[in-house]
């Protein structure tokens, strides 16, 4: 066996069942993981690892417990789905053993040789805003460490003591994982093949303020969908019944398209939407013009006349980032302007960029694999960030990537 040992943070934070029952150890078992895209998109990185003869710890969060243990929140289950993956058995370290005085994480891992700690957030220090408490974890955490890995993309704007610290304390590189999500995000945000159009959607306007301030320097055309939408339609004058509108950025809404404007960008709003009385009430839904909405509707997806619109730009573009689904696409009455949109971005042949979180479930629901995309992130918060054009905390100290 290899002395050599490596200390890797992943993003196993995946989506479980909440209906699922625990067995009789106490624990949810590996089949209430809905979604295991993260814990595949950390393979390549472990199996190198090992292949190179590294000893792997991984350390890894599921959920926000506030540093108390939960066995809804346990990494048990995903300890169970990467064994299987990998098809070796794995140590599954309890996190008494940061603290145990015989020893380090990799003092447990017997004669495994790949090894996961239980969910970090149950230490309080892991999210402290205490620097002297994070570090002093990232202390125990990196014992007998030889490397530091960050492999969890979706963690990489969280200043957080197994994302941050640890860089400070022992040779750290990007995994494979996070150097491709940089890779792709590099390409776009420094180098975008024209024509580049950007896709945005979800609920609020106020969330994607400075994505759009931050693209509009470099994108050609613009797509809004989603409620976010209404508030543009409604600065403009619209009437958009019950629909969201962040009256509070009304005006932010208008300096947005002015700025636009200024700068050349093409703004697509929608021209037709899906309207009904409530998300939960799907029955009476149908298509309206955006000058036509009634007072006692509310608008919960973008309208055919208006997928033909934004799919004909996505078809036609050589580079497309998307953020954000255009409706409540988890209800079927209000998916079809979401697949609409998943399927030309699908089709584009240009290079294509899917941010994380909803917008990677949402082209998922589509029935839309990964590969008919240039990258889909595995990172919600941590993509947006980059679009935002932030420097990213745990990516700030990393300045070699896992070759
Ligand atoms: C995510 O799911 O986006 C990441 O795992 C980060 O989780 P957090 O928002 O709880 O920090």
């Amino acid at each position: 066996m290899s002395n050599k040992s490596a200390l890797v943070r992943v993003d196993f934070n995946v989506p479980m069942d909440n209906g699922a029952s625990a067995g009789s150890d106490g624990y949810l078992p590996a089949s209430a993981i809905t979604d295991d895209g993260r814990i595949r998109a950390a393979l390549p990185t472990i199996k190198k690892l090992s292949d190179d003869g590294f000893r792997v710890v991984l350390v890894a969060h599921l959920g926000r417990p506030k540093g108390e243990s939960s066995s809804s929140l346990s990494l048990k289950p995903i300890a169970d789905r990467l064994s299987e993956l990998l098809g070796e058995s794995i140590a599954f370290i309890p996190l008494t053993q940061i603290k145990a005085s015989n020893g380090s994480l990799f003092s447990a891992l017997g004669n495994a040789r790949v090894g996961l700690v239980e969910n970090i957030r149950f230490d309080s220090r892991e999210t402290s805003k205490s620097d002297e408490e994070r570090l002093d974890l990232a202390k125990e955490l990196v014992r007998d460490a030889d490397m530091f890995i960050l492999d969890g993309f979706g963690v990489v704007h969280r200043k957080q003591a197994s994302v941050t610290e640890i860089a400070s304390l022992v040779p750290a590189k990007a995994g494979l994982l996070v150097a491709k999500e940089m890779s792709a995000f590099d390409q776009v945000l420094n180098s975008p093949a024209h024509p580049y159009v950007v896709v945005l959607g979800g609920a609020k306007v106020s969330d994607k303020i400075q994505v759009i301030r931050n693209l509009l320097d470099s994108a050609d055309t613009l797509l809004i969908g989603g409620a976010m939408a209404f508030t543009f339609l409604a600065a403009q004058g619209l009437e958009v019944g019950k629909s969201l509108v962040e009256h509070d950025h009304l005006e932010t809404a208008k300096e947005l398209l002015a700025l636009a404007e200024q700068k050349r960008v093409k703004v697509f709003l929608p021209s037709d939407v899906v309207v009904a009385t409530a998300p939960g009430a799907p029955d009476g839904a149908h298509h309206v013009a955006v000058t036509q909405i009634p007072p006692q509707v509310m608008g919960l997806d973008i309208g055919p006349a208006t997928v033909e619109v934004f799919a004909d730009q996505i078809r036609n573009a050589s580079t497309v980032v998307w953020n954000g689904p255009m409706g409540v696409f988890e209800v079927p009455a209000f998916a079809k302007g979401t697949f609409g949109v998943a399927q030309a971005v699908a089709d584009c042949k240009g290079f294509t960029v899917i941010g994380g979180g909803d917008t990677a479930a949402a082209v998922r629901a589509a029935g839309l694999d990964d590969d008919r995309f240039s990258h889909v992130s595995t990172g919600g918060g941590a993509s947006l960030e980059l679009l935002e054009g932030k420097t990213l905390p745990g990516l700030a100290n990393l300045k070699e990537h896992l070759t």
